[in-house]
């Protein structure tokens, strides 16, 4: 080949990696340089560890790694032996480890269980070496995320709002200070530590009640004139700008 050609057909690769997106680009020089290895749930199963097989694996979310540094919790006898050799993405969260719990269906856990399962994931990526893909239910046989894989990441993607928003919750409604002793009653109080929020402002006590349950807790709030909150209560017998409030029988929340 003259080299002008040479010169066309790597400036056509280059811009080809140019011009498609960023993460196809990516996994196209991931499968050229070390192709990802793809192992089927029988192979897998051979990799349990058992005295002359080939070694100890295990797989999170179709992703597959080598535990055999980590032989007296997965290999024979170890307290989680039941995860090796296969899929058991489930067992992570329900911490049921019976041959039923040792599931990778994960389809009716909730977004903060999967924020769990995705911990894990995180763990073992950290901790151990990473082997290649489980073709099955998260992965396709060349290796591609299935549906059931992005239908998790989503559900994941809305796991992680709802943390945030709760945590957004915390930080602007922190708990109360509560202590309760049968010669003194109960009370409870703020202070610019409580609930765990460092914060600049103490705040006053109100029974923050969550929709539907019926149910209250103590919350430092930072304005109480601020707009109305029609879930929020003062507490009994104490002025609504106090930052300690005596619980007369009131449960400490
Ligand atoms: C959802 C429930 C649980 C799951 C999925 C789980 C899973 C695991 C796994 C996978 C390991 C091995 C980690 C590694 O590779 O280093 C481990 C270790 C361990 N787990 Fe659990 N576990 C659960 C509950 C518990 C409970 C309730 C206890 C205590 C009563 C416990 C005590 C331990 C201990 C002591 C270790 C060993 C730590 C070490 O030696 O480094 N686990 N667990």
């Amino acid at each position: 080949m003259a080299p002008g050609c040479v010169c066309v057909a790597l400036c056509s690769v280059l811009l080809a990696l140019f011009l498609i997106p960023s993460d196809w680009s990516s996994e196209l020089m991931a499968s050229r340089s070390a192709p990802v290895r793809l192992l089927t749930k029988q192979e897998l199963r051979g990799y349990s560890g058992e005295r002359g097989g080939p070694g100890l694996y295990l797989s999170i979310l179709g992703q597959v790694f080598d535990v055999h540094s980590g032989d007296r919790h997965y290999g024979p006898g170890g307290a989680y032996h039941g995860m090796a050799g296969k899929d058991a993405s489930l067992a992570f969260v329900t911490g049921d480890f019976t041959p039923a719990g040792l599931t990778d269906d994960v389809s009716a856990l909730s977004p903060s269980q999967v924020l769990v399962l995705y911990d894990w994931l995180a763990f073992y990526q950290k901790d151990y070496k990473p082997v290649g893909r489980l073709i099955g239910r998260f992965y396709s046989e060349r290796g591609r995320p299935t549906a059931a894989l992005m239908q998790l990441e989503s559900r994941r993607s809305e796991g992680l709002r709802l943390k945030a928003q709760v945590q957004a919750e915390r930080e602007q409604f922190p708990a109360c200070n509560s202590e309760w002793s049968a010669a003194l009653g109960g009370r409870v109080w703020c202070s610019t530590k409580s609930g765990g929020i460092d914060r600049v402002w103490t705040g006053v006590p109100r029974k923050l009640y969550s929709p539907g349950s019926g149910r209250s807790r103590c919350v430092c709030v930072e304005d109480p004139t601020a707009a109305e909150n029609p879930n929020m209560q003062e507490y009994q017998g104490c002025s609504p700008r106090a930052a300690s409030c005596p619980l007369g029988g009131e449960e400490v929340g």
